[in-house]
């Protein structure tokens, strides 16, 4: 353990300034602000072996600060996480418990203190940078290898350093085991919806599964199976109608569209629906009948699914049979356009979405409304809530605007807990919601 471990353990109340002053003098002679107690651990103990948990500054802040902060203590804590993030803290940094700084704090119920929101800015700055970082030929150097870890317990020259980071302590070998890749980014692998949103901390599925790579997802078989549309063999879960009340908000945000003016109905209604999945929101946008229903599915069970349920019979539905990528350039050059759009695929990720708005702006009439699925990272509160700021900002770029509803999960969809009667994850490989509200984006162009 470090001095600046120790110092951000809080070891002494009030939090002053002296805390400030402290970390400054830390950072400054040259300990990482992502220096993790592992690092620091195996270097004490003569241990080479690559650490696997990162447990760093930011969530000793995040584990120590007290309860019963004072408005001054807010303060200097705020400024001490601000300072460690100029110094290139990582935001999304797993500890033993596989937990990053901000889960801590909701674990703590201190999600209200203004340093969550630091951590969420920062999810957003590290993804912003990232995406620009890979736009170039650029290397990210993590190893800290080479860092002088002896003069890290030792700095304690030219500063009146408390007592509050004298002490010596052991890190406990408990503390010190094996979980997650040390990474801080989202990175592009965040998935729309499957069990690997925020990959980059739970890497589980491997690159060519299904969940992840829409080749080989589009060559998996599929089921429909207790009320969800699995893939045959691993039971991903690509739809299940825990989602029905979603996709009745995602259609009757749709139909908002189809005003030009509040009182004045267009007088053709086109609706778009990408990912047909089990059919759902397509039954609630029949409802509503459309001049034109489009419904964009790419993959062969489902299309079979669309046909055998009598989807190519109904007159106002246009079937465009294939991955939107291809299918929506095609409606561009015919010169069609929308009063709703709705997107839930899967196995795709946000790097997707990002290549969709680039279409959405073509195809949405200037009155139109698009919706899309939110699982953005929607298997982590933090990081889900990072998403929601990206997606505003992103949209943004392309003068859309983008308004959350906030809609209360049931418990037993994020609490996932094993129950005697059977939980809703029990038929599926692994659940892709842990979060207690779902932000439902409803997005339409800036008034100007
Ligand atoms: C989650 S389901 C959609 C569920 C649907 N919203 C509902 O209400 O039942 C996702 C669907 O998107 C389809 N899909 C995945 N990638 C696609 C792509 N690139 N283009 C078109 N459809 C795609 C999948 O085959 C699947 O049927």
């Amino acid at each position: 353990m470090s001095d600046l471990h120790d110092l951000c353990k809080i070891p002494e109340r009030p939090i002053t300034s002296k805390y400030i002053d402290s970390l400054n003098y830390y950072l400054k002679n040259g300990i990482p602000a992502t220096y993790t107690i592992e690092e620091a651990y195996n270097f004490t103990n003569n241990i080479e072996s690559e650490p696997t948990t990162t447990t760093t500054p930011l969530h000793l802040i995040c584990t120590h600060i007290p309860k019963d902060l004072l408005e001054e203590e807010i303060k200097i804590v705020t400024q001490m996480v601000e300072i460690l993030f100029e110094y290139g803290a990582g935001w999304c940094f797993t500890d033993i418990n596989n937990d990053t700084p901000g889960c801590i704090l909701i674990k703590r119920n201190l999600k209200h203190l203004p340093i969550y929101q630091e951590i969420v800015n920062a999810g957003v700055r590290a993804e912003l940078l990232l995406r620009k970082v890979s736009e170039f030929d650029m290397e990210v150097i993590e190893d800290t290898d080479d860092l002088d870890h002896e003069a890290f317990g030792q700095i304690e020259e030219n500063v009146e350093i408390p007592d509050l980071v004298k002490e010596e302590e052991e890190v406990e070998q408990d503390d010190i085991k094996e979980p997650t890749e040390k990474s801080d980014t989202m990175e592009k692998t965040t998935s729309t919806k499957n069990q690997e949103s925020a990959k980059s901390i739970e890497i589980d599925d491997e690159p060519e599964a299904p969940s992840q790579n829409q080749q080989s997802y589009l060559n998996t078989k599929l089921e429909y199976k207790n009320n969800a549309l699995v893939t045959k063999d691993r039971k991903d879960g690509v739809m299940m109608s825990w989602e029905t009340e979603i996709m009745k908000m995602g259609s009757d945000s749709l139909a908002k569209g189809s005003y030009i003016e509040p009182s004045e109905k267009d007088s053709e209604i086109n609706i778009l629906n990408i990912g047909f999945g089990m059919g759902i929101i397509d039954t609630f946008i029949q409802q509503e009948q459309p001049t034109n229903h489009y419904i964009c599915e790419a993959h062969p069970d489902v299309l079979k699914k669309l046909r055998d349920d009598g989807w190519y019979e109904k007159p106002n539905v246009i079937i465009l049979e294939g991955r939107w990528q291809d299918e929506l350039p095609k409606l561009l050059s015919q010169n069609i356009f929308f009063n709703g759009i709705y997107y839930d695929t899967f196995s795709e990720h946000y790097q997707d979405m990002l290549e969709l708005f680039d279409l959405v702006v073509g195809l949405l009439k200037p009155y139109g409304i698009f919706s899309f699925f939110n699982g953005l990272g929607a298997d982590r509160i933090v990081i889900y809530e990072v998403y929601k700021k990206l997606v505003e900002l992103d949209l943004e770029n392309y003068g859309l605007c983008c308004k959350f509803i906030d809609v209360e999960v049931p418990e037993e969809l994020f609490k996932h807990e094993s129950k005697e009667d059977g939980s809703i994850w029990d038929d599926v490989k692994r659940s892709y919601w842990s979060c207690p509200i779902y932000y439902h984006p409803e997005i339409k162009f800036m008034d100007f």
